[in-house]
């Protein structure tokens, strides 16, 4: 009986090949290189003026108003509370209107008017507002109180402007500030401090001068 031929293949061989194999399939394929990252950021100038100045960042599209503020220009006066909307400690002034920077994108805000804390006053001259605060110490800890003293200014021009708050308050009837209509315009800024009732005597005062 003729004898089969066995081919001569070592072990050796053997191992050397199936390495060969296993770096093959290892090795990425040259088409996922090309495959775009999704988390990789996406950068956008955006102008606006901050306080008074013209200001021009490149950021990444997801940047909010808040962290521009605070991580790009450095105006740490605006505080991150939640960062959801929930407590007010981000309150800025846009174009007259008081908003949670930390709700709004920055690349949302071409060319608008941004007033922060640090552009209502300074330490040797206090806005109105923020002396009023400190007269009726208007603040424990302070954390909220850059968001509150924003508030605060924003919801007397409203008041001015005839804007009216959520409980339909009717300000022709009753031009005067009240409490209630100070708490219910002032119920998005929250304090943990629980210094409510000096805030609202600060607000009063001032609204009295200005009314
Ligand atoms: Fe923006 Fe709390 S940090 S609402
Ligand atoms: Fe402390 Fe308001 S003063 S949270």
């Amino acid at each position: 009986m003729p004898q089969l031929e066995t081919p001569s293949i070592s072990r050796r061989d053997l191992m050397a090949a199936s390495a060969a194999s296993v770096a093959a399939s290892a090795a990425p394929l040259s088409t996922e290189a090309a495959v775009p990252d999704p988390q990789a950021p996406v950068l956008a100038k955006v102008s606006f003026e901050v306080n008074g100045q013209a200001q021009t960042l490149e950021l990444d599209t997801r940047t909010t108003l808040l962290d521009a503020l605070r991580e790009h220009l450095k105006l740490t006066g605006t505080k991150k509370g939640c960062d959801h909307g929930q407590c007010g400690a981000c309150t800025v002034i846009v174009d007259g209107r008081r908003i949670n920077a930390c709700l709004t994108l920055a690349v949302m805000h071409e060319g608008d008017r941004v007033t922060t804390i640090e552009g209502l006053g300074s330490p040797d001259r206090l806005h109105p507002m923020q002396a009023a605060f400190v007269k009726h110490d208007g603040y424990q800890c302070g954390y909220c109180t850059p968001g509150q003293i924003c508030s605060a200014v924003a919801v007397l021009d409203e008041i001015k402007a005839g804007i009216p708050s959520h409980a339909s308050l009717d300000l022709t009837a009753a031009p005067e500030v009240s409490s209630d209509e100070l708490r219910e315009r002032m119920s998005g800024n929250i304090c943990r401090c629980g210094a409510y009732s000096n805030i609202v005597e600060a607000i009063t005062e001032v609204a009295g001068r200005t009314a």
